[in-house]
């Protein structure tokens, strides 16, 4: 911990030496394995902060019985490597040791009934043990922004309110998902997936293709449309398919119109993958 501070405070020097006056740190907190999708956040930090500072830890506390904890990619070596081609980046890789030296810690912070929908539903306590390490690594690293991805959307709107519920002072920054051609979302867990898998993984961005084209005629043809879209793939189980109202993150009842959040979840195989759009529902 005091190393990185250590870290910032140099390059906050340097930056003053620059001519910088009042240099700001962008955060952009990941579990590593890095991909595009990371990558296009760090490009988004440099623009929005002088010091970019990227963590990297594999947080147990967000992780339930039975999940991947142990299996989860750790490509550390890697991810240097990506970040270094990115330009100067301060890297904060922590141990769970360090991180949480008196194990799980005793104080808690609630995710709310937002928590417990959608991921919560499946992933008890998920987004309770995302939010503590989320505060940590803001209370550590004292950013001026930090950013996340769209694809984690409920994640998006949980820390979002965080920040909002607790004045927390730094600006929260989303950015947009990262797509492979064929549209399947980048993840870390995308490289669990066989060659027959990652045919069938399509069917994520495809429901929600289904999704936002048939949305103008409302949410009956929305839900109608999306879930043809899943049919078909044998190796898909759709675990959940969701549309809420992004200012409260609960599902939309039949008058809403406007600007709703479309959210997908899904087993292909035994790998669970996430995806959501933003549609416009008329109807
Ligand atoms: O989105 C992730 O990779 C994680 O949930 C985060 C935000 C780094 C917290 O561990």
């Amino acid at each position: 911990m005091a190393e990185v501070r250590e870290q910032i405070a140099l390059a906050k020097d340097d930056a003053r030496l620059r001519g910088v006056t009042n240099p700001t740190v962008a955060l952009v907190p990941t579990m590593g394995a890095l991909h595009d999708g990371h990558l296009a956040l760090v490009t988004r930090a440099r623009e929005v902060g002088d010091i970019v500072v990227v963590s990297i830890f594999v947080n147990p506390l967000q992780f339930g019985e039975g999940e991947d904890l142990e299996t989860y990619p750790r490509t550390l070596d890697a991810d240097l490597a990506a970040l270094d081609r990115t330009g100067p980046t301060i890297v904060f890789a922590p141990t769970a040791a360090e991180m949480y030296p008196e194990g799980r810690t005793q104080t808690k912070i609630s995710a709310g009934h937002v928590g417990t929908l959608l991921e919560g539903r499946s992933r008890a306590g998920h987004f309770d043990g995302v939010l503590i390490v989320v505060n940590k690594l803001l209370n550590i690293v004292q950013p001026t922004s930090v950013l996340f991805g769209q694809k984690d959307g409920q994640q998006v709107f949980v820390v979002s309110r965080m920040v909002r519920d607790l004045n927390i002072p730094v600006t929260v920054e989303v950015v947009d998902t990262v797509r492979e051609t064929d549209g399947l979302a980048l993840s870390s867990r995308n490289t669990y997936l066989d060659e027959r898998e990652r045919v069938a993984a399509r069917v994520l961005s495809a429901v929600l293709e289904a999704a936002e084209s048939a949305a103008v005629s409302g949410i009956d043809s929305l839900i109608a449309a999306a879930q043809a879209a899943s049919m078909g793939q044998p190796l898909v189980t759709l675990e959940y398919l969701s549309v809420v109202n992004p200012a409260t993150f609960l599902p939309v009842d039949d008058n809403f119109h406007g600007r709703a959040q479309v959210l997908v979840a899904a087993r292909v195989g035994t790998t669970r993958l996430i995806d959501n759009e933003f549609v416009y529902l008329g109807g």
